[in-house]
């Protein structure tokens, strides 16, 4: 649908405020048989509504080949560094064209800075001198912010082992993926809407960044895996596939919570959530509001909680 999207939320948002189409890889390698390359990508089209937006942003660590250039250690620190040239091309007239220290620019280079400021770098330590009397400027690992994040993602896929805690949503988000997303875009207090919420991962994460969100879902199974999710956190991946295993033919689009509830299967009591979500509404189309009610009288949340409201 990527295609098609885009063409929608250009009408919508305005091509202009197109931002990116991020790839994410969402699921390890699969051997296909059929004739085609394994569909291993995810997209996200980034938009925003105007020019002016929020934009926190994201960075990784530095890759081993980058780390690789910082490959001095400061004696008296133990810091890691690297030597940079203190000059740029071109000619000046002015004090940075001048002999610093007894030392002129390279021919057709200037110095990078005035030479008070290159006296009070060197005062601080920030200027390696060399045996034959170089000045270079010292880059400080510790002082490097990371590498800004690029358009291809490889480090969020969706429940792909065992050792990760999930919901059992059959399309749940990974975590890390919607962290980034939320923190990059928000800010604390701000307010983030998932009209598709399904498994809530949107939601639980908007909570724990203190953001104010809005979730929407028109199914029964995402809404008690939500509600239970608030109550009581995820559960191991491996609990999961193995009922899916056993109760495949049942319960082939039920959640991992949903199991739980009716079927009282293996629930860790010593399991404590995550983060727990309490202070929140629903709100609920007055027709659905006997399906809704049933929901919740069967998730473990405490009689009368969450308020339920069906104003518009
Ligand atoms: C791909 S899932 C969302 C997954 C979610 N991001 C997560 O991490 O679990 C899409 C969700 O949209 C919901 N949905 C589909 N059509 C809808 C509609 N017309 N109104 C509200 N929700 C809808 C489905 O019930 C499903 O939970």
């Amino acid at each position: 649908m990527i295609f098609a999207a885009k063409i929608i939320l250009d009408e919508i948002f305005g091509a202009p405020n197109y931002r990116n189409l991020i790839i994410r890889q969402k699921c390890n390698p699969k051997n296909y048989t059929r004739k085609a390359y394994g569909k291993t990508a995810d997209f996200i089209l980034f938009y925003t509504k105007t020019a002016q937006y929020i934009w926190n942003p994201p960075v990784e660590k530095l890759s081993e080949k980058s780390l690789k250039e910082y490959q001095y250690i400061e004696p008296e620190t133990g810091r890691r560094f690297m030597k940079v040239p203190l000059h740029a091309p071109g000619t000046r007239n002015g004090e940075t064209g001048k002999p610093w220290r007894g030392i002129l620019p390279p021919p057709g280079k200037h110095w990078q800075y005035p030479p008070a400021k290159l006296d009070e770098m060197d005062a601080r330590g920030d200027i390696f001198w060399s045996k034959n009397g170089n000045p270079r400027r010292k880059v400080y690992l510790d002082q490097h912010p990371g590498m800004g994040v690029q358009d291809i993602w490889l480090d969020f896929r969706d429940a792909h082992n065992q050792n990760i805690k999930i919901t059992g949503y059959p399309t749940e988000k990974n975590s890390d993926l919607l962290r980034r997303i939320v923190a990059a875009s928000s800010n604390p207090g701000d307010l983030v809407l998932d009209c598709f919420a399904g498994s809530g991962t949107t939601l639980a994460v908007a909570d724990e960044l203190q953001r104010n969100w809005i979730g929407v879902d028109n199914s029964p199974e995402a809404f008690a895996t939500i509600l239970e999710r608030f109550h009581r956190g995820l559960k191991p991946m491996g609990d999961y596939s193995e009922h899916r295993r056993q109760w495949e033919d049942r319960y082939i689009q039920r959640s991992l919570f949903e199991l739980m509830i009716n079927e009282g299967l293996n629930e860790d009591e010593t399991n404590i959530p995550e983060s727990i979500v309490t202070d929140f509404s629903v709100y609920i189309d007055r027709d659905r509001i006997a399906e809704v009610r049933h929901i919740i009288d069967r998730t473990s949340f405490p009689q009368g909680f969450p308020p339920i409201s069906t104003d518009p």
